[in-house]
């Protein structure tokens, strides 16, 4: 079978490491470079915890910084979710692998303009790196064979009472996004927050008895005891539904839905206004997904995992 290619992007973070251990590895994947972006810390905090993970796992595969602020708003962490490093709990060798000397966007447009249309963009992070390569090069879009992102939600929010922290980040670069035309697939708060690793998860991956089976429990064990703080005994895992997307999409409930993202300074700043029930009549623009079994979601997770060293 002819493998997905992929371009991972991402604010590593605790879930986008596990995301990008899957996309490394998954068999049916060709993960041709990783992309990274301003998001749960800054930029500079971000590149090398994704150059971490890399270099830890040995995965060969080039990582290019990008950008280190949302296109307009004001920049935005979650320090208090993820750390002062961005990824607390694992310890690392020193950092030895360097990024790419070529901007994020640049790398995007270059590798989108010289491909046949048959990459996929796996954004879980801010849509700030999507966003810019599309209003710099407008070309790209009709290159790009699908967009899967983690972020929005169906309903409540996590960063404020209704938007999620990927596109109240950057709600401009989701705006973007997701006018652009492009084939695009929602990994909402409404499924991933019901994708959770407890200590059975933790163990058993940590069972698997390779580093990459270490790696995840350390990553989720500081998850968990984030959780536990708020009287929670599991770690979402977000931004690993994008990517099992790609490669068991048969797992996933979906419905398609026209989606727009408020940009208007109040309260709702950032929300993915999803309409579920069709009441603008407006054509859908995303698949949005809304359950994941877990069983298989967990078998595929462990199964990529066993394929690191
Ligand atoms: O709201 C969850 C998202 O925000 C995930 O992508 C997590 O990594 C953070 O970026
Ligand atoms: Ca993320």
């Amino acid at each position: 079978m002819e493998k997905i290619k992929m371009i991972l992007d991402c604010d590593t973070g605790h879930d986008d490491a596990i995301a990008l251990m899957v996309a490394a590895r998954h068999p049916q994947i060709e993960l041709l470079g990783v992309t990274v972006v301003a998001g749960n810390q800054t930029l500079d905090k971000t590149l090398p915890n994704t150059l971490h993970v890399c270099q830890h796992l040995g995965l060969d595969v080039p990582v290019y910084g990008g950008m280190d602020r949302p296109m307009v708003r004001d920049q935005v962490t979650a320090g208090d979710v993820h750390g002062e490093s961005g990824l607390d709990g694992p310890v690392f060798e020193p950092l030895v692998k360097r990024a790419e000397q070529k901007h994020a966007v640049n790398y995007l447009i270059d590798t989108l303009m010289a491909s046949d249309g048959d990459i996929t963009l796996v954004p879980v992070g801010p849509l700030s790196n999507i966003a810019m390569a599309m209003r710099l090069e407008p070309r790209i879009c009709q290159k790009i064979k699908k967009i899967v992102i983690m972020g929005g939600a169906v309903g409540l929010g996590n960063v404020t009472p209704t938007a999620e922290f990927n596109t109240f980040v950057d709600p401009e670069a989701a705006h973007v996004v997701f006018t652009s035309g492009v084939p695009l697939v929602m990994m909402g708060l409404n499924l991933t927050n019901n994708v959770r690793a407890d200590m059975d998860i933790i163990e058993r991956m940590e069972a698997i008895g390779n580093k990459a089976g270490k790696l995840f429990g350390d990553i989720m064990r500081f998850t968990f005891r984030s959780q536990a703080v708020n009287g929670l005994s599991s770690g979402p895992v977000h931004d690993v539904t994008a990517v099992t997307y790609l490669v068991a999409p048969e797992i996933y409930e979906t419905k398609d839905m026209f989606v727009e993202i408020e940009l208007n300074h109040g309260p709702s700043y950032g929300q993915t206004v999803c309409d579920i029930n069709n009441r603008y009549h407006k054509p859908a623009n995303v698949t949005v997904g809304l359950t994941c079994q877990l069983e298989p979601f967990w078998n595929i997770v462990e199964d990529t995992l066993r394929r690191h060293i």
